[in-house]
């Protein structure tokens, strides 16, 4: 079971992180992976890494906020690949202030990084899918779309609207072969959370906070994934699928 061999799988924001581990995991299932971020140099070296495990890995650079870059990119690639039958849409970013002095504009650069830019890539990569009548399509969604936090507005709005897209998108594409669903991850320690999982005041609340007692791992997610990336999960569309060490299922 969820043997990926013949497979290909674009992983947007790979080059460290959930994204990278995605990668390691869905190439160790024998998926054809390439990995996207945008410093050339950072995903050159997350490449190597990946070949030494024996995956077959491509680095494709591009901004997914540049949309025509982005677009162009992925058509470059097709000519080489051929196809796309998995769309980890995964690259995300945060800004954290207080709600009252929040500039507008870190609002509209979150939000449309994580969410304009991936409706516009998803859309163009889903028509590419519609048209061989196969696909998986799996975006990263956050528990902070099911509860709140403070200093994270513009997260939270992005995040949340993603949860909605999947819903949609599922009743969209049904007809179409491809499956479209959401990890929403609850606390794992990557670069996007350093200032968290650095201050000890945050690491105890974690602690206490968290069911299973720590923090979750990017390989954590990628397990989930490959479940939701394989052919298998073929009944399975429209969902969240909640990795958070049960954050969300407990006060
Ligand atoms: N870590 C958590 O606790 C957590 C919890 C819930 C949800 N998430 C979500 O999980 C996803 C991955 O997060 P992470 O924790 O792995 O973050 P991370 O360690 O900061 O990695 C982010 C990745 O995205 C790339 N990236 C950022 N902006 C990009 C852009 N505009 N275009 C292309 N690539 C871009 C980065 O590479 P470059 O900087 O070189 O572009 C990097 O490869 C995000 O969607 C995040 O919101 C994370």
């Amino acid at each position: 079971m969820f043997d990926l061999s013949g497979q290909v799988a674009l992983i947007t924001g790979s080059s460290r992180g959930i994204g990278l581990a995605a990668a390691q995991a869905l190439g160790l299932q024998g998926a054809t992976v390439v990995i996207n971020g945008r410093s050339a140099v950072l995903l050159d070296e997350a490449r190597q890494r990946l070949q030494h495990l024996g995956i077959h890995a491509i680095a494709l650079p591009f901004d997914i906020t540049d949309i025509d870059q982005a677009i162009n990119s992925v058509d470059e690639i097709l000519k080489t690949v051929g196809k796309i039958d998995i769309f980890f849409s995964n690259a995300g970013i945060q800004h954290r202030e207080k709600l009252l002095s929040f500039p507008l504009s870190e609002f509209e650069r979150v939000v449309f990084a994580n969410l304009t830019a991936q409706w516009a890539l998803g859309r163009h990569i889903a028509s590419g899918m519609d048209a061989r009548g196969y696909g998986r399509i799996i975006f990263t969604g956050s528990i902070t779309a099911l509860l709140g936090r403070r200093e994270i507005t513009a997260y939270t709005a992005a995040k949340a609207a993603m949860h909605g897209l999947v819903k949609q998108w599922a009743t969209e594409l049904a007809g179409s072969g491809i499956t479209v669903n959401a990890i929403a991850p609850g606390y794992i320690k990557t670069e996007l959370t350093t200032k968290l999982w650095q201050d000890p005041a945050f690491n105890s609340w974690l602690e206490n906070r968290v069911p299973l007692g720590k923090w979750g791992e990017p390989d954590d997610i990628a397990s989930a994934l490959v479940f939701l990336a394989a052919r298998e999960s073929q009944f399975v569309t429209g969902q969240v699928l909640v990795v958070d060490g049960g954050l969300s299922s407990s006060m």
